[in-house]
């Protein structure tokens, strides 16, 4: 009998495993993938996915700050988005005195919720399609200078047309490469209020050590909210504002999950690249990111000891390691996914298989039989150029910061009678002042300088001697020593000095500025070298690339194609899912709170907790928010995400919260590239540990009460 069960439930568990899905479909096209999401088990229509004319979950959710993705969990204007997201706002409201980031921040009431006026939410209106608006007056006969001014004149009237209505705004961007074109109509929202965040030791609970990977422990959530006009209009922020009344607000689940339930992630993924040809991938793969990644490492490398031997370094470099960090760790495993899977030699198949379609029809040969081949051919002329401006970006933005701190002082030195002539000397002395000075508040000399030897050596080494400046070479080291040892322009008191007493002495004496002079002409060197044959590929390839996809989508029209993220609304969906990436190991597909302990008890500083957590947990105190006596912290899911997912709802089959979506797995971060169903899981937050952190943790349970709660 037991035997007949167990395989019973194989059968059924079988059955019910259908595979991830790849992409991220536009919601207005609903209609496209709707019946899809249904075999996965959702109980919604299209209309309550999205909708024009009725409110629809489209309206709960919005674009935090440009970036991040975040919803609505109360009829009183209340979001919810990532600790990461936040953390910038959270930042600005510390101080040592008052230290929100270590201590966290509930506000008792709406009184004490804190002005955030540099924030905006932005709301989705409506999406359109509009290619065929932007393409009118378009004909094979003109020339590409005319189609694109042709193209752009059309998508300027269009806007025009469509920004009719109070605030909102209609911006027309391409899709698939320019094969497509959508309008978005889109509302901002600009004040926009602190009300919740948990401390650091939950919302950022790992680390670098964890980022990137599973299994994951993070509470990686705070909480806004929304501030509106007497109308419910946008506004400024004024102290008098009202909550903002959202049209939907999303009801957040309480009840117990499992593997194989439906989730959909509703949010702004930022960008893909589906669609590189073989030479491209190939460059990336094995040139590009590699060099990236190598001029990181020895950057964290330099910080690293100075961090770990200073208390002040530490708190300095904090945010800057982590920034270079993030990306660092996700290259890596991007590599590493597309190597396992191949991929170069699966692009070359398809690249094959491409070729012989077009060969299939005359008018495709004409089209679309040479492209791959151009393409490719394209990547390997140009390459050069496009690594060294990467090279160029990784050392001159990311590299030292000497470069740019000293930059600001190039227009003032070599501007200055016209500044002067203008008015405007004083405010930009004041600029630079003020600039300095922040800067110097995160600036060690001596880490910066180890940074600069580390990376002029791969610098050199990585760029074609052509494209540097003449006798950089040769001489960096010592323009090092007259940098670092000489430049007044890296001391805090000399600069203040300088800019109190700017004039003609200091002007003369700044234009030979070691640090300035070299900061100059490495900009300049790229600038006559690199930068415009770097433009010309950039034109030709997105022409080449456009026609690429235009060959895609009409020889396989049958194909439901994606277009690539783009930093505009999108909807995933998948299921709650674990995975087994490795030989002989397997993923389960959440976490608990028990794990949280284990991982403290390592003594590694990014598992730091507090006391009081630690009593929580020996309380075991998780009333409704637990399922079979555990707390999750975290799950999987099968969703195709990227960057610009943090913070966007993860939404059950009923339309219900179920979690905060905030990372992927190390083992499938290459889905920005290609996509792998077995293996790619983005992490999501449990909405329940989300609530038991503010209820138990926070004791700010009228925040809960504010929510719409399905148990
Ligand atoms: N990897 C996530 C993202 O790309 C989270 C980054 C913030 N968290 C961290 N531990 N650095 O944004
Ligand atoms: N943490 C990322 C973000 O800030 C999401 C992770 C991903 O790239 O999937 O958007």
């Amino acid at each position: 009998m037991r035997k007949i069960f167990s395989l019973l439930i194989l059968f059924i568990s079988f059955n019910f495993s259908a595979i991830a899905v790849e992409g991220m479909w536009i919601p207005s096209l609903i209609d496209m993938f709707h019946s899809d999401m249904k075999t996965y088990g959702l109980k919604l229509t299209p209309e309550q996915i999205y909708s024009t004319n009725n409110s629809s979950l489209k309206d709960a959710i919005i674009q935090f700050n440009g970036g991040c993705t975040g919803e609505i969990v109360s009829d009183q204007g209340l979001i919810l988005t990532n600790h990461h997201c936040g953390l910038d706002a959270i930042q600005k409201h510390s101080s040592p005195e008052n230290d929100l980031l270590t201590n966290g921040f509930w506000a008792k009431d709406q009184s004490q919720e804190l002005a955030c006026p540099w924030l905006k939410v932005t709301f989705v209106k409506e999406i359109r399609e509009v290619t065929k608006e932007v393409m009118q007056g378009v004909s094979d006969k003109m020339s590409d200078a005319e189609v694109m001014k042709q193209i752009k004149t059309n998508i300027e009237a269009l806007e025009k047309a469509y920004s009719t209505k109070g605030n909102e705004v209609a911006k027309i961007k391409p899709f698939s490469q320019g094969n497509q074109y959508f309008m978005l109509v889109t509302e901002d929202y600009n004040d926009v209020r602190l009300v919740g965040a948990p401390p650091m030791c939950i919302g950022k609970f790992g680390g670098d050590t964890d980022n990137w990977v599973w299994p994951r422990h993070t509470g990686d959530f705070s909480m806004f909210r929304i501030y509106a006009g007497s109308s419910n209009e946008s506004v400024k922020y004024s102290e008098s504002n009202k909550p903002y009344k959202p049209n939907h607000t999303l009801p957040i689940s309480l009840k117990p999950k499992k593997e194989g339930d439906f989730t959909m992630v509703y949010g702004f993924p930022g960008s893909t690249d589906q669609h590189l040809t073989s030479a491209q991938l190939e460059f990336y793969q094995n040139l590009e990111r590699p060099a990236r990644i190598n001029m990181r490492q020895h950057s964290l490398d330099a910080m690293k000891p100075a961090m770990q031997a200073d208390d002040k370094i530490r708190i300095q470099y904090t945010s800057k390691q982590a920034r270079i960090a993030n990306a660092w760790k996700k290259w890596i495993g991007q590599i590493g996914g597309l190597k396992e899977l191949n991929a170069i030699e699966k692009k070359k198949e398809f690249e094959e298989k491409y070729m012989a379609k077009a060969g299939e029809k005359t008018e495709w040969k004409d089209k679309y039989y040479d492209v791959v081949g151009e393409i490719n051919k394209l990547q390997n002329e140009y390459g050069k150029y496009e690594f060294a401006t990467s090279m160029f970006i990784e050392y001159f933005y990311v590299g030292p910061e000497m470069f740019q701190h000293v930059m600001n002082y190039e227009n003032l030195v070599f501007n200055y009678d016209k500044l002067a002539e203008e008015g405007k000397a004083e405010a930009e002395i004041e600029r630079v002042l003020n600039s300095s000075k922040s800067f110097h508040k995160n600036y060690n000399k001596g880490v910066d300088r180890q940074i600069f030897h580390e990376l002029t050596e791969l610098y050199i080494r990585y760029v074609d001697n052509d494209l540097l400046p003449l006798g950089f070479a040769d001489g960096w080291q010592e323009m090092e020593e007259e940098i670092y040892a000489e430049s007044p322009l890296l001391d805090e008191a000399q600069e203040a000095d300088i800019l109190n007493n700017f004039g003609k002495k200091w002007i003369k004496k700044l234009q030979k500025d070691p640090a300035l002079k070299l900061a100059m002409s490495i900009k300049e060197s790229f600038d006559n070298k690199v930068r415009s044959s770097y433009r010309t590929f950039m034109i030709k390839r997105e022409k080449l690339l456009s026609l690429y996809v235009e060959g895609m989508l009409s020889m396989w029209p049958d194909k439901n194609w994606w277009p690539d993220a783009n930093s505009t609304m999108r909807i995933a969906y998948g299921k709650i899912d674990g995975s087994a990436p490795y030989d002989g190991m397997e993923y389960i597909h959440y976490t608990t709170i028990d794990g949280i302990i284990q991982k403290y008890y390592t003594g590694n500083p990014d598992f730091e907790l507090n006391e009081r957590f630690i009593d929580l947990h020996k309380k075991k105190d998780y009333g409704n928010y637990a399922q079979d006596g555990e707390l999750w912290v975290c799950f999987t899911a099968s969703n195709h995400t990227t960057g610009g997912n943090s913070g966007s709802p993860v939404i059950d089959a009923e339309g219900n919260l179920i979690g905060i979506n905030f990372d992927r797995s190390w083992e499938s971060t290459m889905s920005d590239f290609m996509f792998d169903e077995s293996r790619c899981r983005n992490i999501v937050v449990d909405i329940r540990y989300v609530l038991w952190v503010i209820d138990k943790y926070g004791e700010a349970p009228h925040l809960v009460e504010e929510m719409n709660l399905i148990k």
